[in-house]
């Protein structure tokens, strides 16, 4: 049979791994795909290296709209990345009638509504397995595994390198600044680290996982992304003494508010039990824990980036692509699990009505009646404490650390709380706080 044709457009890392494993494992893939899949164009600004990846035996070119444009091509493999040049190329690949593969989480979260309605009026497939969590099937579970259920929630490390970092500052007791740059000299961290450490690229995993899970459109823009730049690391070690470990989680949940359904999205660091499987993912490695009403908690792990686990999901879409690639578009899978007509219009639900436990830390004066004064506000504010500890103040220091963690509450009460304790006489300075979920 007459080989699927693959036009690659970027040649880097992931691009590199496509082609390593879609040569090394032909035979394999073939079996299962029905038909072989040939890259048969590659395009790369970089004409040197795509020559040294494909050994010269596919045609190349730094003009990625001449690939779109090929009537020859079958599917288009996006491996750019951004949303400037990528949208443009993958919905001119669409009009085209060509099917895509990406792994352009940045696109999908914020343009993937437009670019999946312009592939269902073309009646093209988008795969973009490799978007969130690299090598993990997260997608096809969401979307196909999990379909009996209805999801409750997802809470998931789907950013390596702010994992890496957490890890080291933890296992080390080393500031963040100084293991940002440990992690840019062995290469977990880029040169411009933001999307990363800010929570953004977490932020655009979990806005993608989220339509799936929920049947909701993409809503990035609605996201509360706190990144862990300013996470300081005897927060870490207090956490890590009441038994905690913190991780920057992706979260989305299913709540009712007033009678009506709502969606927590958001992204920020999260003390989780120390005991629980989430807190033990260490380093770079990625893993979602999804919360179905019927299965219960499934817990996906792996790696979440790298050449050929990446390159893994992105020849999972290939294959799934080449089978369905004569199917009535009535009769695949839809892109965003639900049937695009039963997509729902669920609000994103605004931080204060956010419900979670806390960490505070405060600097107080070391003297009588502090902490009563601390757990009245607490307690007029309805807030239940859960723990609390105080450091022993040093010999000769006037002033100690009070941590305490809470029940879970809504974030506007704690807000409130916060506010009182910082006005207090005896509280220097501002109080950390730090989100808690026990993911049970
Ligand atoms: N930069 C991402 C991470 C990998 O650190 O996990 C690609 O999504």
């Amino acid at each position: 049979m007459k080989p699927i044709q693959v036009g690659l457009l970027g040649i880097g890392t992931v691009g590199g791994g496509t082609f390593t494993v879609l040569s090394r494992n032909e035979a394999e893939i073939t079996r299962r795909a029905g038909r072989p899949i040939r890259i048969v164009q590659v395009a790369d600004k970089n004409l040197e290296l795509a020559r040294r990846v494909t050994g010269g035996t596919v045609a190349l070119t730094d003009d990625a709209f001449a690939v779109v444009n090929d009537p020859e091509i079958d599917i288009v493999v996006e491996l750019i990345g951004g949303y400037g040049i990528a949208r443009e190329l993958v919905l001119k690949a669409i009009e085209n009638g060509k099917h895509v593969v990406t792994a352009n989480k940045a696109l999908l979260a914020v343009h993937g509504n437009e670019i999946f309605a312009a592939a269902q009026k073309k009646g093209v497939m988008i795969g973009f397995e490799a978007a969130v969590a690299g090598g993990i099937p997260i997608i096809k579970a969401l979307r196909e595994g999990l379909t009996a259920n209805r999801i409750e929630w997802i809470a998931g490390i789907i950013n390596g390198t702010t994992n890496f970092i957490l890890s080291e500052m933890r296992d080390k007791g080393l500031p963040f600044d100084t293991v940002l740059k440990e992690a840019q000299r062995l290469g977990y961290a880029e040169a411009d680290p933001t999307f990363d450490i800010e929570g953004i690229d977490a932020a655009h995993k979990l806005t993608i996982m989220a339509a799936i899970a929920f049947g909701i459109p993409m809503q990035f823009d609605k996201a509360y992304i706190e990144g862990i730049s300013k996470l300081q690391a005897e927060d870490i070690k207090y956490a890590e003494q009441l038994g905690y470990r913190i991780k920057l989680l992706g979260i989305t949940k299913r709540r009712q508010l007033d009678g009506k359904t709502a969606i927590e999205l958001r992204v920020h660091p999260t003390l989780i039990p120390a005991r629980r499987l989430l807190a033990n993912v260490e380093g770079a490695m990625n893993a979602v824990l999804v919360q179905g009403d019927a299965v219960g908690a499934t817990l996906y792990y792996g790696k979440g980036a790298g050449a050929e686990p990446t390159a893994s999901a992105v020849i999972a879409d290939l294959v799934d692509v080449t089978r369905m690639a004569t199917a009535d578009p009535e009769n695949r899978v839809p892109h965003l699990a639900f049937q695009p007509d039963a997509v729902a219009d669920l609000p994103i639900l605004p931080m204060a009505e956010v419900e979670s436990g806390y960490y505070l830390r405060m600097r107080v004066d070391d003297k009588p009646g502090v902490l009563a004064d601390i757990t009245r506000i607490l307690a007029d504010q309805g807030i239940s404490i859960d723990a609390l500890v105080q450091r022993e103040p040093a010999e000769g220091e006037q002033q100690t650390d009070i941590i305490l963690l809470t029940h879970v509450v809504r974030e506007k009460q704690i807000d409130a709380a916060i506010a009182q304790i910082e006005a207090l006489p005896v509280v220097s300075g501002k109080i950390v706080r730090l989100r808690l979920e026990a993911l049970s």
